[in-house]
């Protein structure tokens, strides 16, 4: 079937396409009512369905002729180190986590956190929540504990499990003591902490409360695997908003399924017992999808690798890593191999590895650059896919499905909707647009498995923040457009989101933290171009009259600040002073404006502007800090 013949179907019949789709999974009871409304009026996915996603992800395997097939390698350079699982090991294994979550205590619907680097357990403990038909919400290893106590706070968990440290280049983290200063702040307090003891570190063991992993699994019972609804959770994972408060996107298991193990194919054109190689972190959603879920759906074999594309030892990693696994596919972000350029220009070190099993690279994070792309398909000769996708929908909404029909691409586009996205560019008033104009990017309902349902214990914020401004829309808060051939072009946030190494960060968040500093008046942070990371916040600060304090030595202690609430990951390393902020009559900080400075555009004085003469004095001063693009 062609791309425009499967998009069609997914977009004219959306029940008949997935109820087809739904029927490439083993149910333990198959769906009936393939769309519905649940009680919030919100379209949900195979409400009557019963499954259990770790079943499928590998029980399934197990029992279907693929129990001594690797499912996962490991792969840490961090630590010179490197184990493979089959499916029945990795079976096994997360049995018998599950039996130690249970007994903690944790029973289906119940929230577990998982507080780990790139290491296998964390896929272990994903699993294990998921066969006892509990959620899991995974927190990213590099957010600080105040991150972390939010997360606590908001999915109320009844065990955490963490690792005793994570290593990053040339560095060890120790995570228990971040662990306990989150517990520390956070108001819920869960019943128990599974530490896992790395040989780099042995984490402090709090009586009554920690419990260590290796000692209490060579006691567990294996638990087995209870089945749940299709619309119960699997997950919820935090992302960033607006403001300080992060949201968490809540996964479904059924829809979440179909639409994944779709996308294995459809997307990525894998079979079972290819080498996927997704190359990000469990903590985000590339991870749930691309490290754990899909491939182990799909009957792939998993890299979990730990390490960096560079520095890890060098950047030749990425080319090591599909060479040594005969990986068919490569997913990871621009950043990564615009660090690998910076550090390699001419792929010396390519020539070192046999790319040969390598069929495709997948990009996406954050924009894909022209140059980047260019670089990439020149020296690896291999096609080059940007696709373009959130935490919300969990897996792309626009692509280039290589399973399908495999289009030409046009650098700077993400290509077309991917089956089941029906995309709109609108204009403020709501309005599709015509080809070639820019507006804002939305998607026409019902969406597609997986999207996100609401956003965990506030449907009132998933409302408001998704589906009020555009009726009958969901609003990405991306903008861009389309052409005359129908590529989709992505072209950056509408809202205060920045992404930096592909890492989503709220710029509200981090105007939070600096505005609390003693010294600060008032702040607007901002996004600017970075060459390596995309994107960089920098702060603009206002000073509260008569504080005298050197520039130099308030940067320092603001630096410090975000970095101590949100995390090292932030990228927070500029804030300079300003004597006034661009601002409307009403008093709303002009942040648009200032990125359009930082980006070098040309920009129109709003005719709502309270002091026109700031602009030019900004100008001046970031111009002076070199943070004026040329
Ligand atoms: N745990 C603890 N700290 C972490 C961390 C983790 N899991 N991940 C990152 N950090 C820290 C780093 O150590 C660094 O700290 P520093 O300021 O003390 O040096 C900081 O957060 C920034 O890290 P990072 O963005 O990784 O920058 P880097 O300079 O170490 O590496 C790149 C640059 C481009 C190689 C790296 O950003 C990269 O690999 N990017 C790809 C990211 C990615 O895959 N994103 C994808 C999602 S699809
Ligand atoms: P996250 O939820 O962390 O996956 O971040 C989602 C955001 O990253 C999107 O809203 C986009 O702003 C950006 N993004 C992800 N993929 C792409 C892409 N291929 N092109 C442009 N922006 C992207």
């Amino acid at each position: 079937m062609s791309y425009q013949a499967e998009y069609n179907k997914s977009i004219e019949t959306p029940e008949a396409f997935w109820g087809e789709k739904a029927e490439a999974i083993e149910w333990f009871k198959k769906p009936e009512t393939i769309l519905s409304k649940d009680e919030n009026g919100i379209d949900r996915w195979f409400a009557d369905g019963e499954m259990n996603t770790a079943y499928l992800a590998l029980d399934y395997h197990v029992e279907n002729g693929r129990a001594d097939q690797l499912a996962m390698i490991y792969d840490s350079p961090v630590t010179d180190t490197k184990r493979k699982l089959t499916y029945r090991e990795l079976r096994d294994e997360v049995a018998k986590f599950a039996g130690v979550l249970k007994s903690q205590g944790v029973e289906k619907g119940d929230r577990v956190v998982v507080y780990m680097p790139m290491i296998p357990e964390a896929v272990v403990a994903m699993l294990a929540v998921a066969r006892l038909g509990a959620i899991h919400s995974v927190v990213f290893g590099g957010f600080a504990p105040h991150e972390l106590a939010v997360r606590i706070d908001d999915a109320e968990p009844k065990v955490v499990v963490t690792a005793s440290c994570g290593i990053e280049i040339s560095k060890v983290i120790e995570y228990k003591p971040l662990l306990d200063s989150a517990m520390e702040k956070s108001a819920h307090k869960p019943n128990a902490c599974v530490v896992l003891q790395r040989p780099e570190v042995t984490a402090t063991l709090i009586e009554g409360r920690d419990i260590d992993w290796a000692t209490a699994m060579e006691t567990a019972e294996p638990a087995d695997c209870v089945p749940v609804k299709g619309t119960d959770p699997l997950y919820v994972l935090y992302t960033s908003g607006t403001t300080g408060k992060p949201k968490g996107v809540v996964r479904d298991n059924g829809g979440h399924a179909v639409a994944l193990k779709y996308s294995m194919k459809a997307i990525y054109n894998m079979d079972a017992g290819d080498v996927f190689w997704a190359a990000s972190d469990v903590g985000w959603v590339v991870g749930h999808s691309y490290i754990v879920y899909g491939p182990l759906l799909a009957g792939c074999t998993t890299v979990v690798y730990e390490g960096k594309p560079v520095r890890t030892p060098d950047a030749g990693a990425f080319w090591r890593v599909c060479a040594e696994y005969g990986c068919k596919a490569l997913f990871a972000a621009p950043t990564a191999f615009r660090a690998i350029k910076k550090e390699d220009p001419d792929a010396v070190l390519l020539a070192n590895y046999d790319l040969s099993k390598l069929e495709t690279i997948f990009m996406a994070g954050e924009r894909l650059d022209p140059p980047t792309y260019h670089w990439t398909v020149e020296k690896t000769g291999k096609p080059v896919i940007d696709h373009w996708w959130q935490t919300e929908t969990g897996w792309s909404i626009c692509g280039n499905m290589t399973g399908i029909e495999l289009k030409e691409p046009k650098p700077g586009s993400s290509t077309v909707p991917v089956p089941g996205f029906n995309v709109q560019i609108l204009d403020t008033e709501g309005n599709e647009l015509p080809a070639g104009e820019q507006g804002s990017i939305a998607l026409k309902l019902p969406l597609p498995p997986s999207c996100l349902p609401t956003v965990w214990g506030d449907f009132e914020r998933f409302r408001t923040g998704y589906l009020s401004e555009f009726p009958g829309y969901y609003c990405s808060g991306d903008g861009g457009y389309k052409d005359e051939d129908g590529y989709v072009f992505i072209m950056g946030r509408t809202d205060d989101v920045i992404n930096v190494a592909g890492h989503r960060l709220s710029t509200g968040e981090m105007e939070e933290i600096v505005a609390g500093h003693d010294a600060v008046a008032e702040c607007a942070v901002i996004g600017i171009n970075d060459p390596l990371k995309g994107q960089q916040p920098v702060g603009l600060v206002l000073l509260k009259n008569g504080v005298d304090i050197e520039e130099d030595a308030l940067e320092a202690e603001l630096v410090a600040l975000v970095r101590q609430e949100i995390g090292a990951v932030a990228c927070f390393k500029r804030a300079i002073v300003v004597q006034r902020l661009p601002k409307t009559r009403s008093g709303k900080i002009l942040r648009k404006l200032l990125r359009q400075i930082a980006d070098g555009k040309d920009y129109t004085i709003p005719s709502t502007i309270d002091d026109p003469a700031s602009l030019p004095e900004i100008q001046e001063i970031m111009g002076s800090h070199g943070l004026v693009s040329a």
